[in-house]
């Protein structure tokens, strides 16, 4: 652990430069899949995370300010609703959407405490540094690890808000998602809340054109993953010789994000001593991004032990914040 400034940051995970065999092993027991995978994770290098929040300023990418409207209009509500003395972020990036929880917590937040978590050190010290220096008066602490593996790291419970924007919860497999859920609701007394943001279930023609924006920066940012996968796992896939390819799949519930092979080729990985041969047209899945309504996410809630308590959506209702706390008895 190391301290800067008033805050402190404990390093829970740090990325090796090299894939360790058991990172090898699981990207290999994807890509042997039936339909092979790549793990969403490898979006986000630097670039991968610029084309990000590059989507989020899309037009057709309506989550992120329709997920800040539902904020601006609902903090304070939330807070009243919650009455925290300690707000925790999960995955909190580049840290926007807190302030505006920051903003009506006001004065409250004095003596309190603030705790975030990201896979980016980089990102996570210059968003505690912002926030220290825009609302002083907490304690700040930042935690490097991953949402799926560190939640015994987030510090004292019992009267925490903790925050899960961005719909992030819908790129987990069900089971995943089931996993995770559980063990944030094992660590939250009756007193914590979790604050999570999903995308609703709508017309499948808005769902399509929000994964498939006419300037090709999801296409860009699809693609980019087998950059990510060439420089990690020494692999000579060729970026453009992959179509990008999003679809709703109403069965599930969810968009499907998947590359397709533009011809036949052979892709050696030197880090998995593997080579893995396309046809013309076959394809990577590289992301699912599930869709909810509010029966679905109470069904899903309810299967970690946790019940909807506060429930705020846009006049649209394409998004929606769902307040979640330990059932009772
Ligand atoms: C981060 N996550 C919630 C985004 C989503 O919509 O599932 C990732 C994304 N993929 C393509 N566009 C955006």
């Amino acid at each position: 652990m190391s301290l800067s400034q008033n805050h402190a940051i404990d390093v829970a995970r740090v990325i090796p430069l090299k894939p360790s065999p058991e990172e090898c092993a699981l990207l290999r027991a994807s890509l042997l899949r039936p339909m092979p995978e790549i793990p969403p994770r490898y979006f986000y290098d630097d670039p991968g995370s610029e084309l990000f929040e590059r989507i989020t300023d899309l037009s057709v990418y309506y989550q992120t300010r329709t997920e800040i409207g539902i904020l601006e209009r609902w903090a304070p509500t939330i807070i009243e609703a919650a009455n925290p003395r300690h707000i925790v972020e999960l995955g909190s990036g580049a840290g926007r959407k807190i302030r505006l929880i920051f903003d009506a917590w006001g004065d409250r937040r004095r003596g309190g405490r603030c705790t975030m978590l990201d896979i980016n050190e980089l990102f996570l010290r210059q968003s505690i540094e912002r926030l220290e220096s825009d609302y002083p008066g907490c304690q700040y602490r930042g935690v490097v690890g991953d949402f799926t593996r560190d939640l015994d790291r987030l510090g004292p419970a019992g009267q925490r808000l903790i925050l899960f924007f961005a719909g992030t919860i819908g790129n987990l497999y069900p089971e995943e998602r089931q996993i995770f859920l559980s063990g944030l609701a094992a660590t939250m007394p009756p007193g914590d809340a979790f604050l999570v943001g999903v995308d609703l279930v709508k017309d499948k023609v808005r769902l399509e054109a929000a994964y498939n924006d006419p300037e090709g920066v999801t296409a860009e940012f699809n693609r980019n993953i087998l950059a990510v996968v060439n420089r990690r796992f020494d692999a000579n896939f060729v970026p453009d010789h992959f179509r990008h390819r999003a679809f709703y799949d109403s069965v599930n519930d969810w968009i499907e994000m998947r590359l397709t092979a533009d011809r036949a080729m052979v892709v050696h990985l030197g880090a998995l001593s593997m080579d893995l041969s396309f046809a013309e047209g076959s394809e990577i899945r590289t992301e699912i991004s599930c869709k909810f309504t509010r029966q679905s996410l109470a069904a899903t809630a309810a299967g970690a032990d946790l019940a909807i308590d506060g429930w705020y959506t846009d006049p649209e209702e394409l998004f929606a914040l769902a307040l979640l706390r330990k059932r009772e008895g």
